[in-house]
């Protein structure tokens, strides 16, 4: 069963933590209504019973209060007094609208940074083959903006979602209690301007869209133009160009203007429908006041209620109708969360790692391909032994050492890989990712100083360490020339590394985790030959007992390897040593007498 079966589920698990937060913002949104209710009351009391003859119509201990400091004689001595007391409710009010930001805003960032943290973490967690799955740019997509929807939906949509239901009930209740009439006068029309402002808004929300679409493709004309300025001038496209931009831009234009008339038609007629709203307000309750069944004082707080609903009302249709996207960036959060992260079995070992490797007729297809990537392998790699692996592109090398790292899982059934007699399904991942040490095809470093990324496996190794494997990748020297040294940033802000650069700073980065088993796939591809023998010995020197593994193209890499595989569309064609290869005069003969042919034809 996935562990979040539903969004509710979902903003449920997010939300604990930040909810008594939620819980006080609403509270003190209450309060805010609650205290605008109270200044029309003042009001309507002044009119009737301080300016009028009227008896005041007040909650017992408010008229006790006021029987205390003299009576409505005091009042009408000392006006000042009234003014103070709506100042007083206002400065109130005041203070609740700005604990109610506080309390929403933290509430808010702490919703976000709890996702945030579980959505990196979890994303961390999830296997290699899930991260082969998803597009990355989709992923981070999926960690910001939707994110930042979710935020909008809980601490503003939701919010003012509750805050504007509890603002019609009180104010819907406090004019009942004046007059049931001219209240019901008014709430007749509050469900017809919701639905009408949804209606309009899940219309309009189509235009946008569309917008924001013509806008990204008149801001990709730009982009094209700019970084391919050159093409543009060489091909003298200018006017082309600057014709499509204009085309473009007038389209845009037109859809803005068209979408500008369309909003404003809604809030004209929406101005209507609330006009119709007051007059309705002014028309029953000046009736009543000629009746007598209603005061003046009562009338002016009537109004003034009903002059507090229209702006929330119309808003809450534009809310209700955005909330009702949020579902998807609910759903898509979900999708990463539901995803089933890297877990080992309860018994998971740690065996010694420096030990005999035996791949027993392993075979392997990734998802979706249709032949395999490897077939029926077999092979023991001796403790401490170095073993070459060449062939061709695409003939399963990578893969092979993706499956001894876990990174692809070996289905049951479909042989086994041992490391010391060890099922490696047996071993936890991590112990068994630590002590295989590998440096990949495609090296990656992070935007860090240079000894932050060769170091980074390690927790601080020191500078000795990380210098001394630096000069077995024959990476040192080039650092030196570097004016910051080990401290030169990599990446966009920092240097650019050559690609032969890159590849020994990344085995530099796996030396100095001295594992018991190094991996080396197609590492030297992009250095001299010169520079691949040179660390090759000084691997050789510095590796002790460990096992390696080299992947390469080039004979001359693994030449001096103890035992050398020749591998071929996922299979195992020769093995044996380089001289006995040679001898054999297969694959391996033909590959090497052409990689020796073309350097002959160089010198
Ligand atoms: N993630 C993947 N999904 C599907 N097929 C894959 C994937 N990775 C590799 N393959 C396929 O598996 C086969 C073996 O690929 P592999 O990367 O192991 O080759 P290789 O020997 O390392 O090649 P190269 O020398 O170019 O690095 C190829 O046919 C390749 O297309
Ligand atoms: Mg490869």
């Amino acid at each position: 069963m996935k562990k979040y079966d539903s969004n509710f589920k979902l903003i449920w698990h997010f939300l604990k933590g930040a909810l008594p937060f939620f819980i006080l913002s609403i509270s003190f949104a209450a309060l805010v209504s609650f205290l605008d209710m109270v200044n029309p009351k003042i009001i309507s009391f002044t009119v009737d019973a301080v300016i009028g003859e009227k008896s005041p119509n007040l909650p017992g201990p408010v008229l006790a209060l006021i029987e205390r400091a003299g009576g409505i004689a005091a009042l009408r001595a000392h006006p000042l007094w009234i003014a103070l007391a709506v100042a007083l409710v206002g400065a109130l009010a005041a203070i609740c609208r700005y604990l109610f930001r506080i309390c929403n805003t933290t509430g808010g960032e702490t919703f976000v940074r709890k996702m945030r943290d579980e959505l990196f973490s979890h994303i961390l967690s999830l296997p290699y083959i899930w991260h082969g799955e998803n597009a990355t740019g989709d992923i981070i997509q999926r960690c910001t903006s939707d994110v930042q929807t979710i935020k909008r939906f809980i601490s503003e949509q939701l919010v003012s979602l509750i805050r504007t239901v509890i603002l019609i009930t009180m104010a819907l209740t406090f004019m009942a209690r004046i007059n049931v009439r001219v209240t019901l006068g008014s709430a007749v029309f509050i469900p017809i301007i919701i639905a009408y402002s949804m209606v309009f808004h899940s219309k309009i929300g189509n235009a946008f869209r569309k917008v924001d679409t013509e806008e990204g493709r008149l801001s990709s004309i730009v982009q094209e133009n700019l970084t391919g300025v050159r093409v543009v001038r060489a091909f003298g496209r200018e006017v082309y160009e600057q014709e499509r931009f204009e085309k473009q831009n007038a389209y845009y234009t037109s859809f803005w203007i068209h979408l500008m008339k369309l909003m404003s038609a809604f809030w004209s007629s929406a101005d209507i429908l609330t006009g119709m709203q007051n007059l309705m307000i002014i028309l029953l309750g000046s009736a009543a006041c000629i009746n007598g069944t209603m005061t003046t004082g009562n009338l002016i707080a009537m109004v003034s209620y009903n002059l507090m609903l229209i702006w929330p009302v119309r808003q809450l249709g534009r809310v209700i109708t955005e909330m009702s996207k949020a579902g998807i960036s609910i759903d898509r959060i979900r999708y990463i969360m539901n995803s089933e992260p890297e877990t080992d079995r309860a018994d998971a070992k740690e065996p010694p790692m420096d030990r005999d490797i035996v791949f027993d007729h392993v075979s392997f297809s990734y998802e979706g391909g249709s032949e395999e990537a490897l077939h029926d392998i077999s092979l023991t790699i001796p403790a401490g032994s170095t073993l070459g692996i060449l062939g061709g592109t695409g003939s399963g090398k990578s893969t092979l050492m993706y499956l001894l790292e876990r990174l692809y899982h070996l289905e049951e059934g479909k042989g086994r890989i041992l490391i010391g007699g060890v099922d490696i399904r047996d071993i936890r991942r991590d112990y068994l990712r630590r002590n295989i040490g590998m440096v990949l095809q495609e090296p990656y470093l992070f935007s860090r100083t240079l000894s932050e990324n060769i170091g980074i496996a390690r927790n601080d190794p020191g500078m000795a360490q990380i210098r001394r494997a630096a000069r077995i990748a024959s990476i040192d020297d080039a650092i030196q020339t570097f004016t910051a040294g080990y401290d030169t940033a990599v990446g966009e802000r920092g240097v650019t590394l050559s690609g032969g650069q890159k590849q020994r700073t990344a085995i530099a980065q796996m030396l100095i985790r001295q594992s018991p088993v190094m991996i080396f796939d197609d590492s030297l591809s992009a250095v001299d030959t010169e520079t691949d023998m040179k660390i090759r010995h000084a691997i050789r020197e510095n590796t002790g007992s460990a096992t390696v593994i080299l992947i390469a193209h080039r004979i001359t890499t693994l030449m001096n390897a103890d035992r050398i595989i020749v591998l071929d569309q996922g299979r195992i064609r020769e093995q044996g040593t380089h001289e006995e290869l040679l001898a054999a005069g297969g694959l391996y003969r033909k590959i090497y007498d052409l990689q020796t042919a073309g350097l002959a034809d160089e010198d």
